[in-house]
């Protein structure tokens, strides 16, 4: 939702805070600052701007600062509008508190007005100032600033991931986490902290990473950790095992037409060694989900978020169909207020790329506490899911930093054709033939992926014929119909069209009333068994006017002759489309950004992980 950043060492604050900043931009883009302690001033200096970091930037360049312990934001609003004075770090009335906050404050009306009624004067709408000046009415009584935070955590309600600097203090920095992330960066004779690990990975790959109501006091030569009771505790250290050009966007224009390029490798490396050598199965990381543990599951749950959610209900639409367990899903948000029909017989399939969104967590939480096993697909390492989870398996797409999910969702949908295959080998409901078929047309998946994106030139001229459209439909059925949901939310999400999916056999109880000559309907229709009934909805558009683009497989000539346009998909074998389909879709969202002048890696009001509700 926010980013934050932090620095305590010898070199100078700033760049370092500004390089983190931009990192983490992709987390929240409406205002940004830093917090530096500086040594001349004997004083801790802010600057803060509304808007992109790059205005920090100019900024701090017109005004510069410098100092060797210092804090920085990245905001995503939730209270108060972007605005210089509701950007973050919020400081204390006197000046001596400085915070950043990733989070939100629940309780933050009732300390303000009590605050208030010592005579605390506020000057921001943010829940974040509260928490600055309720250290500081501690800070003033004990005299510590370490005291203090934790007798403000005592009476803050609602998530954080917080970072405090002290002006009497300028030898650390402090963090406190809970419902949001936070990792310590440890360096040599330097630490950081930060919401992830793109903003430190230049300097650093040991890693703390703080779990929930854990406070660490940061020096420039030590760490110490603390939970809540003030006991000190010992962690281990995390390795990380990115490479810096995985967060960087190498030559590609945005962050997005990189990640959809990597789809091949991603694929690949999910698929590599997760079948059983004697080819006779999948091997799932030791995921507890053998033939007994199957036999006490009656029902399966879906949860998730945006795309993950239809990654999701690909893997619903395989499991029923070829496992013949019932399958419930429902995005996090609904489940998690909606008293699900869970208990110990059921499996919860939880999918996230962060492994951060909030409702997906609590979602989580509910399901644990019911009885119910979880079984986490998530593709950041030790995030807050994989870690309360009871099993996790990881999607190994490497970091997706543009707010458009493509790479994780071809990651989590070759989860879920790992996990169909694994539960119908498991439960005896997929013969050695038709699995080795499957495998070997999975083994395929990436170079067809390649021969899709060699065909990004063709979709590039699409987008030029299209870039008028006000309104596009995107229509299919089946497993078609899904990826039609994630092609729509791509386009709205990044392109900012209106754009609705429809089952295609739907569009005639009501929003064929929509279509007028010139609305474009995009035609997914890869199954072969639907392919007929998808065509004759494709022609009742046709005939009030609208244009076509399809996609489908390879060498169909009905859809030659009946769509304006057309991009084809090799042939494989009819559960593996989705993952195939949705590229072209990818592509087109993309390019319709670019061509309508968007910010395609940073759509406006969005962040990459929504780790409020
Ligand atoms: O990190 P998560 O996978 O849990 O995020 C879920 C959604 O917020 C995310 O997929 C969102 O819909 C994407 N921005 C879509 O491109």
């Amino acid at each position: 939702m926010c980013g934050i950043v932090g620095y305590v060492g010898d070199r100078n604050a700033v760049p370092v805070l500004l390089q983190g900043l931009k990192k983490l931009e992709y987390r929240g883009y409406d205002s940004a600052g830093v917090a530096v302690y500086s040594e001349t001033d004997g004083e801790v200096v802010v600057c803060k701007a509304k808007g992109r970091v790059e205005n920090l930037e100019n900024k701090l360049y017109d005004h510069p600062v410098k100092g060797r312990l210092g804090i920085g934001h990245t905001r995503w609003a939730t209270h108060g509008v972007p605005s210089d004075v509701n950007a973050h770090p919020h400081f204390s009335s006197s000046g001596e508190v400085a915070v950043v906050h990733n989070g939100i404050i629940e309780n933050y009306m009732e300390i303000k007005e009590i605050l208030q009624s010592k005579g605390y004067e506020f000057v921001s709408e943010t829940d974040t100032e509260t928490v600055a000046q309720l250290i500081e009415y501690y800070y003033n009584d004990c005299g510590d600033i370490t005291d203090a935070v934790f007798r403000a955590l005592e009476k803050i309600d609602g998530s954080y991931a917080l970072g405090i600097i002290c002006r009497d203090f300028p030898d650390r920095m402090i963090a406190a986490k809970k419902n949001g992330p936070l990792i310590v960066g440890l360096g040599e004779g330097e630490n950081f902290i930060a919401s992830d690990m793109t903003a430190i990975l230049k300097y650093t790959r040991n890693t703390y990473v703080l779990e929930d109501d854990e406070v660490a006091v940061i020096y420039k030569d030590d760490v110490k950790i603390f939970n809540l009771d003030r006991q000190e505790i010992s962690k281990e250290v995390y390795v990380v095992n990115w490479s810096i050009e995985a967060a960087e966007k190498s030559g590609y224009d945005h962050f997005m037409l990189k990640e959809i390029f990597e789809q091949p490798k991603v694929v690949s490396d999910n698929l590599n060694h997760r079948f059983k050598a004697d080819g006779t199965g999948v091997y799932l990381d030791g995921i507890k989900l053998d033939r007994e543990v199957l036999k006490s599951i009656n029902k399966i749950y879906v949860v998730a978020c945006g795309t993950a959610y239809y990654a999701g209900l690909v893997g619903k639409f395989l499991i029923e169909k070829i496992v013949r367990i019932p399958v419930n899903s429902d995005v996090a948000s609904e489940f998690r207020y909606k008293d699900p029909l869970i208990d110990e017989n059921t499996l919860v399939l939880a999918i996230s790329q962060s492994g951060e969104t909030a409702d997906t967590l609590e979602a989580v939480r509910l399901a644990k506490r019911r009885g119910a096993k979880v079984l986490a697909i998530v593709n950041v390492v030790g995030s807050t899911i994989a870690r309360e989870a009871g099993d996790v398996l990881y999607t190994m797409a490497g970091p997706e930093i543009s707010v458009a999910s493509t790479k994780a969702f071809s990651a989590q949908v070759t989860a879920m054709f790992l996990l169909t295959l694994h539960i119908a080998m498991e439960s005896g409901r997929m013969s050695l033939e038709e699995f080795r078929e499957i495998k070997h047309e999975m083994e395929l998946l990436p170079s067809h992926i390649n021969a899709i994106l060699s065909q990004a030139p063709i979709v590039k001229r699409f987008m030029e014929k299209y870039i008028d459209s006000k309104n596009v439909f995107y229509i299919g059925r089946g497993l078609d119909y899904i990826v039609c949901r994630e092609g729509s939310l791509k386009l709205k999400e990044i392109a900012y069209l209106h754009s609705e999916p429809y089952a295609a056999g739907e569009l005639k109880h009501g929003p064929i009333a929509l279509i007028e000559p010139s609305t474009l309907v995009i035609g997914v229709a890869t199954q072969q068994e639907l392919f007929t009934k998808t065509l004759s909805n494709i022609k009742e558009v046709k005939a009030r006017g609208a244009r076509v683009l399809m996609i489908a497989m390879e060498g169909s000539t009905e859809t030659k002759e009946f769509a304006d346009d057309y991009i084809f998909i090799p042939r494989t074998h009819p559960i593996l489309t989705p993952l195939l389909a949705n590229i072209p879709q990818q592509l087109f969202a993309y390019y319709m950004a670019v061509g309508l002048g968007n910010d395609v890696d940073k759509p406006r009001n969005l962040a990459k992980s929504v780790t409020v509700e």
